[in-house]
């Protein structure tokens, strides 16, 4: 990243290009276009090479052990979560909970609330009122329903506007004195929309309701600081921000993730176990059962570090360009649709369209056939597909090593997908 960095404020994308060796394949003949990063994305050479170097000398079990190895691991372990808890804007490392993805740190905050006893300030029951969105992924959504389901709460949501935005016209009445938990994502992936953190929050407060943001699409693109966002917890994942799969985040304030129970039992999060039962450790180590993801701890430290390098502010700022071309030149192409916002005010990289008379899935067929990555689909987010009338959607997402060239190849793209199909 030499280039990038001799040239100062001004963004070098090729030379961000050149640390990913993915963007080398040829796919159908042509040079991949990757605009699937809301899936996922790829992995700069930098993170590759830390977590081999890791594995390769380093590597052993962590907080077990009294050989040189263990001591090396376990450094290198708590120096990663030191690492994404500066990345995040984080108070303390502990505050920083290794989980494996995104999914398990809303499932580990639903079920810990779940496992409350009555009485107690996180748990909830009949008469109690969890509020999401009508655009959260299903991993935000779902393990708020079990909980509902389990405790006897209501599950509430706050709709869509025609525009892809929140309608907080009735947000008085959705979160309420009776809410307990309030969870919204702050970046939708499938809509890109940027959800109003502040409004929310405030209401959350008022009523004196727990504030879970998602943060999956919302950290690897810009700059996140937690405590000024002014949640109680906040989610990433690591394989959306340069890092491999399986690591996820739940950053939480200190003084709760030490007073809620456990979600999963088992090694490394007890105090004292007798047989007659068991005292539980503080965080983080409290919601860290089991060996946990080491070396893509280590992995997803370099992913933030490489990401700092380069700048969040200079990746969003790539991006919107990126983004502005895109919706331009959807919006020049008879028969095709937005569906989200179509303006960049307040939204992300993530731009989901219709095709008029092609299925999303022959759309991504299609697209694949020209080296165009795309996906099509609910994103994992079926009723915002229902809300719009849509059975999928095919979505562009752009990220960090993307090009204007790839957009307007993407564009080039649609156009002959729609001559193919018409
Ligand atoms: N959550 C990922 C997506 O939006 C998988 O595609």
């Amino acid at each position: 990243m030499t280039a990038l960095l001799a040239q100062g404020t001004s963004y070098d994308v090729e030379a961000v290009r050149a640390d990913f060796p993915v963007l080398t394949r040829v796919i159908g003949g042509r040079p991949l276009v990757y605009l699937d990063n809301a899936s996922s994305s790829h992995k700069p050479r930098q993170v590759l090479d830390a977590e081999r170097a890791f594995v390769e000398q380093h590597y052993s079990n962590v907080h077990r052990g009294v050989h040189t190895l263990s001591q090396e691991a376990t450094d290198a372990y708590e120096a990663a979560r030191t690492t994404v808890a500066s990345f995040l804007g984080a108070a303390d490392p502990h505050e920083v909970v290794f989980t494996k993805n995104a999914t398990e740190a809303y499932n580990l905050v639903a079920y810990s609330f779940g496992n409350a006893r009555a009485g107690s300030r996180f748990a909830l029951g009949p008469g109690d009122e969890v509020c999401v969105t009508e655009m959260e992924h299903h991993s935000n959504l779902v393990p708020w329903q079990m909980l509902c389901e389990r405790t006897g709460a209501t599950l509430r949501w706050i709709p869509l506007t025609d525009e892809g935005r929140l309608d907080l016209s009735e947000l008085e009445t959705l979160v309420n004195e009776r809410t307990k938990v309030l969870a919204f994502v702050h970046v939708s992936n499938i809509l890109g929309t940027a959800n109003p953190v502040e409004t929310l929050v405030a209401r959350a407060r008022e009523v004196g309701a727990f504030v879970l943001v998602d943060g999956a699409q919302s950290a690897p693109h810009q700059v996140v600081d937690v405590q000024a966002l002014g949640a109680d917890f906040f989610v990433a994942t690591g394989h959306k921000m340069l890092a491999p799969s399986g690591i996820g985040v739940l950053w939480g304030r200190r003084e709760l993730l030490d007073a809620m129970p456990p979600f999963l039992g088992g090694g490394s999060m007890i105090e004292v176990v007798q047989m007659g039962g068991s005292t539980y450790a503080p965080a983080p180590e409290r919601f860290e059962a089991g060996t946990p993801v080491i070396s893509q701890a280590v992995a997803l430290a370099a992913a933030c570090d490489y990401l700092r390098e380069v700048g969040l502010d200079r990746i969003t700022a790539h991006e919107q360009v990126l983004t502005a071309r895109l919706l331009e030149g959807l919006r020049d192409l008879d028969g095709v649709s937005v569906i989200g916002p179509d303006s960049l005010h307040s939204r992300g990289s993530a731009v989901s369209f219709a095709v008029e008379g092609v299925h999303p899935h022959d759309v991504g067929q299609s697209l694949d056939e020209l080296g165009i990555a795309v996906r099509v689909g609910h994103h994992c987010a079926a009723p915002v597909c229902r809300r719009y009338g849509v059975p999928a959607t095919t979505r562009a997402s752009s990220y960090l090593y993307n090009t204007e060239g790839e957009i307007d190849a993407l564009l080039e793209g649609i156009r002959t997908v729609q001559r193919f199909w018409s």
